[in-house]
């Protein structure tokens, strides 16, 4: 998210003074220039994780480097200005809504939201020529700075079978909100809430990929790549999203035909089943994921999906070796549960401050639950979830506490959730430690059981590496602080080096300042994630840029938007590293998925924030796509590096 800072917000950090920027959670920005050898940067980033974020720049400061927290929340804008097409109505409190399933109680739901904007198409395009690439563009000069994409280790191959591909999710790139018997998700409604999305952008119609998918994946068949990567929207398969509610068969129809299509194409379909879109109702009915509720109904939405109801959808879940996902990155995602506007809808006993962490425990017994269901019906192929986040390291080499910064921030970030799953069943010490049960709810034996080994392979979002370092006031005086700005993960995330003061890599776009490119640091995080999580398979399920300044770029500036070159050293360098990583140091890596397949809308960054490798010209009816350079760079990469089967 784009913060927008108020006039006095922009002094205090021009002056360096120590500020709180959120008006709900503490999400914070420290001066610790004492800390700081060589005050050469000056960005800031409130970054949670990759995602929804809030990040701004500020100018060169003379009293030193801000720094980056790891806080578990996220904060709101101090300033915005009301789209015209935001409602603006307070939140009706939880469960005053009644579970009207009939269409009124349908459009009651709607309501909430008020009008949407309707697409320019409304039916499925059926593409009638097919799609071919247009000439590349020319190789970048000269040669001898920057090699093109074959000779990157051209003697270093993928593992045979490997998944390369591009990655999308429903909200962000569906649109046709709704259309053919969808619910509202609380993405939809949160999207038309003043100050939720910065630039006031919808995805109410985004890149209709709802009615374009046949030209979407042929367009990704095109490039040679082979597997996408996309979530199943719960509300088009429950628009009450719960289980006792109706089924819209419209819905599990459109994802039937969504997988044929890739299957038609050659394109391995890789499904997420919850990508941050809770049904509205939900939410309305008892809180979402903030109450235990949401476990039987997520886990009754899988069997759904798995299930014959779902025919269509189990053949090709059913296809072996195909990996799915139950839930996308659970940490942003729960970390935003108490933050504006969804703590709006927060169930009794739970508040801003401590709903991330009763979200946390719900959502791994809804993961624990749906992988149990999974398994009882004897689908071929595996399952997990999406981590994301990453393994720091520490910002002075030799200071202890800045060592222990790297153990907490690593315990908030993977391994709230990946330490329940794939190694111990419990929650990492150091959050037991930390948060009291009314804050963090204790996992029962039988929970625990339940939970551990719910993984067939590990899958890690992993678009950047920082640094950590401890709190200026040390991590016991932030730990016994319920009010300090950094509790409870206690610690700071810093993206220049303590003893040269340069940046660790390359800055994206300035609505994406939490995002460097650090490529230097994939193979160590990979080491680690393996050595932490250990599991027969990894996936590295997402990675990507945002060029900047892309989203000002009007369509006249076509030429300038497909020259993407930061976003192509991006993924060129990390693949690089990734085929070393799985060469030399024996990483299993067994898929890679490039983020995203087309611009999109980026959460609260809205349309502003661009990680397409095609791009769309929203200004056009028929949403136009076009490749961007890093499109062509990836085809090459993969046709160059796929392990040719040998002929007999
Ligand atoms: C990861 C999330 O899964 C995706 O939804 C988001 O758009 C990208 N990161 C970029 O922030």
């Amino acid at each position: 998210m784009y913060l927008l800072l108020s006039h006095s917000t922009l002094l205090a950090l021009l002056y360096g003074v120590e500020f709180v920027l959120s008006q709900t959670a503490p999400s914070t920005i420290i001066n610790v220039s004492s800390l700081l050898p060589d005050p050469r940067t000056s960005v800031v980033s409130s970054h949670l994780t990759s995602g929804v974020a809030e990040s701004t720049t500020v100018p060169a400061t003379t009293s030193g480097s801000l720094f980056t927290t790891s806080a578990t929340l996220t904060a709101v804008p101090t300033t915005t200005t009301v789209p015209s097409s935001s409602s603006s109505a307070p939140f009706p409190p939880v469960g005053s809504i009644p579970r009207d399933y009939s269409p009124a109680g349908l459009s009651r739901l709607w309501d909430l939201i008020g009008p949407v904007e309707v697409p320019p198409i409304t039916t499925t395009v059926i593409p009638q020529t097919p799609v071919t690439l247009p000439s590349p563009p020319p190789a970048l000069y000269p040669a001898f700075f920057a090699v093109t994409p074959k000779d990157i280790l051209p003697d270093l191959k993928f593992p045979k079978g490997f998944l390369f591909g591009v990655a999308s999710a429903a909200y962000q790139v569906e649109g046709a909100v709704k259309d053919e018997g969808k619910g509202p998700s609380i993405w939809d409604w949160a999207g038309h809430q003043p100050g939720v999305v910065t630039d006031n952008s919808t995805a109410d119609v985004v890149d209709l990929h709802y009615y374009l998918y046949k030209e979407d994946v042929a367009r990704i068949a095109a490039l040679g790549v082979n597997s996408h990567s996309f979530s199943i929207s719960w509300a088009r398969i429950f628009p009450f999203g719960a289980s006792d509610s109706p089924v819209n068969q419209q819905g599990i129809n459109h994802y039937a035909d969504v997988i044929a299509t890739h299957l038609q194409f050659n394109v391995t379909p890789v499904v997420t089943l919850f990508h941050w879109d809770v049904p509205l109702a939900l939410n309305a009915y008892y809180g979402g994921f903030a109450s235990p509720n949401i476990v039987d109904d997520f886990i009754q939405f899988v069997y759904l999906v798995l299930s014959s109801h779902g025919c269509c959808i189990i053949h090709c879940l059913a296809l072996k070796h195909h990996s799915r996902y139950t839930f996308n990155e659970p940490q942003v995602f729960c970390a935003n549960v108490g933050v504006f506007p969804f703590n709006l809808s927060l169930p009794n006993g739970v508040n801003s401050s401590n709903a991330q962490f009763h979200c946390s425990y719900y959502l791994l017994k809804a993961h624990a639950g749906a992988v149990k269901v999974f398994r009882e019906m004897n689908i071929s192929g595996e399952i997990a979830f999406k981590s994301s986040d990453y393994v720091g390291m520490p910002w002075r080499a030799n200071n202890t506490e800045d060592v222990d910064a790297v153990e907490r921030h690593a315990a908030f970030g993977i391994g709230v959730f990946a330490d329940p799953v794939y190694t111990t069943g419990d929650w990492p010490q150091i959050l037991k430690d930390t948060l009291s049960p009314d804050y963090l709810p204790r996992f029962t034996e039988e929970d625990s059981k339940e939970i551990l080994g719910t993984a067939d392979f590990f899958a890690i979002d992993a678009y950047r590496t920082y640094w950590n370092a401890a709190p200026p006031e040390g991590i016991d005086a932030c730990v016994s602080n319920s009010s300090d700005p950094l509790w409870p993960s206690c610690n700071l995330e810093v993206m220049f080096d303590f003893n040269t003061g340069w940046a660790s890599g390359p800055a994206s776009d300035p609505l994406t300042s939490w995002l460097q490119a650090t490529p230097q640091f994939l193979r160590s995080s990979f080491k680690e994630y393996h050595r932490r999580w250990p599991a027969p398979r990894i996936y590295y399920s997402e990675f990507g840029f945002a060029q900047p300044f892309e989203g000002v770029r009007t369509p006249a500036e076509l030429f300038q938007i497909t020259e993407d070159t930061d976003r192509t050293n991006y993924y060129m360098t990390y693949l690089g590293e990734l085929l070393l990583s799985i060469q030399e140091d024996g990483m299993p890596v067994e898929g890679a998925f490039a983020w995203a397949i087309m611009d999109n809308a980026e959460w609260n960054s809205g349309l502003s924030a661009r990680f397409g490798i095609q791009y769309v010209n929203y200004s056009s009816p028929t949403l136009q796509r076009t490749y961007k350079r890093s499109a062509f760079a990836l085809s090459d990469f993969f046709q160059t590096h796929l392990q040719k089967e040998v002929a007999i």
